[in-house]
């Protein structure tokens, strides 16, 4: 701990300073977690959260679409993001030219797009997603068909869940891609005790084989409620680290893959941007109303 102390001491008091907010994901590194974010949650608690803040400034210790998606929200406060670099291989997975390409495949199928996705492409959508409330949303359109992008395995996952058809498109997390179905069976062998939960990020083989499948919240809920002995979290590797801290009677044991992109953020670029105002995020004014409506109807449900 004493190795970050000087930059949680002085993000702290930076926040305080320019009435600033951390908020940050369930991936973000422990010692950003636990030690300077004000709001800690699944993309779903961070966009809600994110209308409730009345701070000046939100800092997003998170991937580019989340810090978006919090300026959508909050057109008049300054949103940072302390590396523009911090991307998401589900986002970068589609355009707002290939939903309108799916549109037209499909006429009059609902849209519905998760938030892992550009501001741009949220605007061509008629409502967003999150991995905690996919299936609710999906089903509150009152459709037989729904296209619903770009998670090919999130969709799966959901049609698995529900009668409603589903249109996927081929995007993959690159983190839960990695997982198999032969990971969960090895380590079925090697601790027979052991409860797995997967993010419905995962192929639907390995959710198949997976004791619960839930968003990054309903994961860390499921442990906290239900204390098993042993837990495999088939997801980010911070996440098992930041529920481990809170839960030190459950043994925690890997695999699990990193995302590139969330490790992008630390301590010291959150400094900097509290210290610099830099990266501001800003959205074209011309798709700002359009995708604004599609989260906001999502977070109506
Ligand atoms: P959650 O909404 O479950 O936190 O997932 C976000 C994400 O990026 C998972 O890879
Ligand atoms: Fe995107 Fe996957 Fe990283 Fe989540 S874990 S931000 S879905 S690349």
């Amino acid at each position: 701990w004493a190795i970050f102390a000087e930059d949680v001491d002085a993000i702290l008091e930076l926040k305080r300073s320019r009435n600033a907010v951390v908020l940050a994901h369930n991936y973000q590194t422990p010692e950003i977690f636990h030690g300077v974010a004000d709001i800690v949650g699944d993309s779903l608690l961070l966009a809600r959260e994110a209308t409730k803040v009345d701070a000046d400034i939100i800092v997003l210790a998170g991937v580019h679409f989340m810090a978006e998606t919090a300026k959508l929200l909050n057109p008049e406060k300054t949103v940072l993001i302390p590396d523009l670099a911090a991307g998401c291989s589900l986002a970068d997975s589609i355009t707002a030219q290939d939903v309108r390409l799916m549109r037209q495949r499909y006429p009059g199928v609902p849209v519905v797009t998760y938030v892992n996705t550009s501001t741009a492409v949220k605007a061509e959508a008629d409502i967003c997603c999150t991995s905690g409330n996919a299936r609710k949303v999906v089903e509150s359109l009152g459709a037989e068909r729904v296209i619903m992008l770009p998670d090919e395995y999130l969709a799966q996952n959901i049609a698995a869940q529900t009668d409603v058809k589903i249109i996927a498109w081929k995007g993959h997390c690159e983190v839960h891609e990695l997982f198999t179905a032969s990971d969960v069976r090895q380590l079925r062998e090697n601790h027979p005790d052991v409860t797995i939960l997967a993010h419905p990020e995962c192929p639907p083989e390995v959710v198949a084989e997976a004791d619960f499948s839930g968003s990054t919240a309903a994961m860390s809920d499921f442990v906290g409620q239900k204390r098993p002995p042993r837990v495999v979290l088939l997801t980010e590797c911070s996440m098992s680290d930041n529920v481990a801290v809170l839960h030190p009677d459950v043994e925690f044991i890997r695999p699990c893959n990193l995302c590139p992109h969330m490790k992008r953020i630390t301590l010291k670029n959150i400094r900097h941007a509290l210290e610099t105002g830099r990266h501001e995020v800003t959205i074209d004014p011309a798709i700002a109303v359009s995708a604004r409506r599609a989260v906001e109807r999502m977070l109506a449900i």
